[in-house]
C-alpha cells in the first residue's frame, strides 16, 4: 500500500494591564464566579452517545491529541478520555530529541515507548515530534562541532529512532519551526542554522526518507494558519524544497490560538488550500485556545471559545487537503499555557476534572462541519452604504467604492487614531459572546499591523481597551480580520466604542464589511 493509501484508508494587545486589573476587580465583585465557572460544562455523554473519535471518523478525519507521559502513567482518567476520543497521539516531549538522547551515546526511550505501546493497544496512530527543533535540544549539541559532526549526529538521531518504530509510527514532524521571518535570513537561529546554514531542513528530509521510505515525512510550523508574511516565507520554502525532490509529505500548522488572535475561517482555508495543492498533506497539529484576553465570566469565555475549536476544525473538515486535527492536550489540568506561570488560562477542551467543556461540544460541531450561527450585525452602517453615518475618525475619513471588492469602504488617512463607532453599550450589554470580522487594505507596500478592539468606559470616565482582533496586513490585499470575544459585565460599564487601527502612521487604511455578530448560543 503506498503511503497516501494508507492515509486515505484511515479513513496581547494594548490595555492588557488595565485590562488584567479589570479582570481581578470583576472577580472580586462576582464572588459566586466559580459557581458560575462550573455550570458552563457539557453533560457527560449519556449510553449510545457518540465520542469525539467516532464523530471524526464518520468524517474522515484524524483527531489526535498531544500526550504526556508522566500524566499517562500517573492518572487513569487521563489514559482513559484519551482512549476513549482520539485516534492519533503526538508525544508532547518524549519524542524530541533532547529528551530522547540526554548523553552523546546513550538514548532514554522509556517515555516513549510507553507513549507508543499505549497507542498501539488502543488503535491510535502516532505523530512522532519532531527530529530537529532548535528548541529542547540535546545539551551535547554545539555550534562549535564542524558541519560533519553535526550531520553525523543528526543521521544516527534520525536513523536509530525510526529503525526502533518502524511500523508503528505513522508520522514524524521532521523539522520543526525553522522559520524567523524576524530574523535577517528569515531562518530561526539554532545550532543547526550556524553550523549547517539553511540546507539542515532539506538533509534531515533526505535522512530520514533513506532510513525509512514509508513513514510520512512532516514539516511543522508556528504562526502560519492565515496568509501573511511567515506562512507566505514557510509556503515558497516547501515549493522549492519539494521542486527539488526533497521528501516531504505533510505539513502540520500548529494553531496555538487566542480567541482574540485568529485566523478568519476563508483566510485559514485557502492557506489550507494552498499548502494542499502544492501536493501536501496539511494536518492541524498543536490546537489550543487561550481565553484570557477577555473579560467576563467563566461562561461567556467559553463560549468564545467553543467557537474557536469549532470553527478551526470545520476548517480542516470542509478542506480535502486537511487530513486531521491534533489538540495540544485536551484537559487543562495539563497544558503547557499554563507552564510559564501567570494567571492560569484553560486552553482545552476539557477542564481540570475532565468534564466537557463547551469547546469539547465546539470540536463535535466543527467534526460535523457546522459553522456557528450568527445574529444580527450590531455595529451600524457597517458595510459604509450610508457613508460615514455611525462613524468617527481623527484626520480625513474617506467612502468610496471598495477596490477588487463589492461594496464600499472608508478609509483613514491617520492609521495610528483609526476608525471609530461610539455607543455600542445598549447592544454589547447583554454579554455573551461575539463574534467580530471585518475586511482591511493598507494602501502601502510593506508590512502594517491592525487592530480591533472595544473601548470600555467605566462611570468614573476611565477608559480599557480589549484586543478583539488582530492582524499582519502586507501588501495591498484585502484580508479579513476576524476574532471572538465573550463579555460580561461586572459593573456595567457607561459606553462601549469599537475602534479598528493600523501601526504604519503614514499610510491610508481602508476597512470594509465590519461585522460584530452575537453567537447563537
Ligand atoms: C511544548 C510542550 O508542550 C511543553 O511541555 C514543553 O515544555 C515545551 O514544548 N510548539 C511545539 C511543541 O512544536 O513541541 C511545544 O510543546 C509547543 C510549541
Amino acid at each position: 500500500m503506498t503511503k497516501r493509501g494508507n492515509v486515505a484508508s484511515r479513513r496581547a494587545s494594548r490595555g492588557l494591564a488595565p485590562l488584567a486589573l479589570w479582570l481581578a476587580l470583576s472577580a472580586l465583585a462576582c464572588s459566586d464566579r466559580k459557581e458560575d465557572d462550573r455550570k458552563e460544562t457539557e453533560p457527560e455523554a449519556g449510553a449510545g452517545e457518540l465520542n469525539l473519535r467516532q464523530v471524526a471518523a464518520a468524517a474522515g478525519k484524524l483527531l489526535g491529541t498531544a500526550v504526556d507521559a508522566d500524566a499517562l502513567r500517573a492518572d487513569p482518567t487521563y489514559a482513559e478520555v484519551l482512549a476513549r476520543e482520539f485516534d492519533t497521539i503526538t508525544p508532547e516531549n518524549a519524542t524530541k530529541w533532547g529528551p530522547l538522547a540526554p548523553t552523546e551515546d546513550s538514548y532514554a526511550w522509556e517515555d516513549a515507548d510507553a507513549i507508543v505501546e499505549f497507542a498501539e493497544e488502543h488503535s491510535q496512530a502516532i505523530k512522532g515530534h519532531a527530529f530537529v527543533w532548535h528548541r529542547q535540544a540535546p545539551s551535547w549539541l554545539s555550534s562549535s562541532m564542524s558541519a560533519d559532526e553535526l550531520r553525523a549526529a543528526l543521521k544516527s538521531h534520525i536513523e536509530t529512532t525510526l529503525a526502533r518504530y518502524k511500523g508503528r509510527v505513522r508520522a514524524w514532524d521532521v523539522v520543526n519551526e525553522a522559520v524567523d521571518v524576524t530574523t535577517e535570513s528569515g531562518y530561526t537561529a539554532s545550532v543547526f542554522l550556524d553550523v549547517l546554514g539553511p540546507s539542515y531542513i532539506e538533509e534531515a528530509f533526505r535522512l530520514a526518507r533513506a532510513a525509512d521510505p514509508d513513514v510520512l515525512l512532516f514539516y511543522n510550523e508556528v504562526g502560519i494558519e492565515r496568509m501573511g508574511a511567515k506562512s507566505d516565507f514557510t509556503y515558497e520554502l516547501m515549493k522549492e524544497l519539494l521542486d527539488r525532490g526533497v521528501p516531504i509529505d505533510g505539513i502540520g500548522l500548529q494553531s496555538h490560538v487566542s480567541t482574540h488572535r485568529y485566523p478568519a475561517l476563508s483566510d485559514l482555508r485557502a492557506n489550507i488550500r494552498r499548502f494542499a495543492d502544492l501536493g501536501l498533506i496539511v494536518n492541524i497539529s498543536e490546537l489550543d485556545a487561550r481565553t484570557l484576553l477577555m473579560p467576563g465570566d467563566g461562561d461567556s469565555r467559553r463560549r468564545a471559545q467553543r467557537i474557536a475549536f469549532q470553527q478551526v476544525v470545520s476548517a480542516c473538515v470542509s478542506e480535502p487537503g486537511c487530513e486531521g486535527v491534533t489538540l495540544w492536550g485536551f484537559t487543562d489540568r495539563y497544558t503547557w499555557i499554563n507552564d510559564e506561570g501567570g494567571e492560569p488560562d484553560e486552553p482545552l477542551i476539557f477542564d481540570r476534572d475532565y468534564r466537557r467543556k463547551p469547546a469539547y461540544r465546539g470540536v463535535l460541531d466543527g467534526l460535523s462541519g457546522a459553522l456557528p450561527a450568527l445574529g444580527d450585525n450590531l455595529v451600524s452602517n457597517g458595510d459604509f452604504a450610508a457613508g460615514t453615518e455611525a462613524w468617527a475618525a481623527a484626520g480625513e475619513l474617506s467612502i468610496r467604492a471598495a477596490m477588487d471588492r463589492s461594496g464600499a469602504a472608508a478609509c483613514v488617512s491617520d492609521q495610528e487614531a483609526g476608525l471609530v463607532q461610539e455607543g455600542l453599550l445598549p447592544a454589547l450589554a447583554q454579554g455573551g459572546p461575539f463574534s467580530f470580522a471585518a475586511f482591511v487594505r493598507v494602501e502601502a507596500a510593506g508590512e502594517a499591523t491592525i487592530d480591533a478592539e472595544l473601548v470600555v468606559e467605566d462611570d468614573t470616565g476611565e477608559t480599557r481597551t480589549l484586543s478583539v482582533a488582530t492582524l499582519t496586513a502586507q501588501g495591498q490585499e484585502w484580508r479579513e480580520i476576524a476574532g471572538y470575544v465573550g463579555l460580561g459585565f461586572e459593573p456595567m460599564p457607561s459606553g462601549i466604542a469599537l475602534r479598528i487601527f493600523g501601526s504604519s502612521a503614514d499610510a491610508e487604511l481602508c476597512i470594509a464589511d465590519v461585522r460584530l455578530q452575537p453567537l447563537a448560543p
